[in-house]
């Protein structure tokens, strides 16, 4: 199926589960015969924005690095996903702007409930003061004032959150929707 392009602007706090819900989403879409690219926060770092820290020019640098391919990528009829914390949102709204077909989901969670899942152990070393710039602890995050979408991750699943997302999408035409599964009837007279 022809499809248009668009992206899939993931933000939130580091841990709170932005590659997950990505990567989940990928998958789906995917199997609908979409072309989808993720351009996730620390795997960027690795590569196309390698040497960049986290001082608020960095980070935008960064966004605004990831926003650029997400354009280019839309505009070839493919479904960009980024999953960057992307804190500031005048970045976000500057992508926003340049790209056009954007939605924006704000994967939210708590502190508390960061804190006890720490995957990474940054939480508690940022919490004793030991890591200057940590976003959400030491370092600002804007959330998002009208996002497309919005999940907990604290309070719903991933399943959840993840059936949410897709309901929006399919609801609004911006994908295709599921195949009935082979098997199931359909309801219509053939
Ligand atoms: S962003 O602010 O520029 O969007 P990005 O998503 O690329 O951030 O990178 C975030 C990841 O870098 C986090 O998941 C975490 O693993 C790591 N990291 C290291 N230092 C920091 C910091 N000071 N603030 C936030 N994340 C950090």
């Amino acid at each position: 199926m022809e499809h248009n392009g668009f992206t899939l602007w993931f933000t939130g706090l580091s841990g709170a589960g932005k590659s997950t819900l990505s990567t989940r989403v990928a998958d789906e879409l995917r199997r609908r015969g979409v072309k989808v690219e993720i351009l996730d926060g620390d795997e960027v770092r690795t590569n196309l924005s390698k040497g960049l820290g986290f001082s608020k020019e960095d980070r935008d640098t960064n966004i605004k690095r990831i926003g650029y391919v997400c354009k280019l990528l839309t505009r070839n009829g493919v479904v960009a996903i980024s999953a960057a914390i992307s804190p500031y949102r005048e970045a976000r709204d500057y992508n926003r702007a340049q790209i056009g077909r954007f939605i924006e989901i704000y994967v939210e969670c708590s502190i508390e409930e960061l804190t006890r899942r720490d995957v990474k152990g940054l939480y508690k070393k940022a919490l004793a003061g030991e890591l200057p710039n940590f976003t959400g602890v030491s370092d600002p995050y804007e959330p998002p004032l009208k996002p497309e979408i919005a999940v907990n991750s604290g309070t719903e699943s991933v399943d959840q959150s993840f059936r949410r997302i897709l309901d929006y999408l399919e609801q609004r035409g911006w994908i295709p929707k599921a195949d009935v599964p082979s098997g199931a009837g359909c309801g219509c007279k053939h």
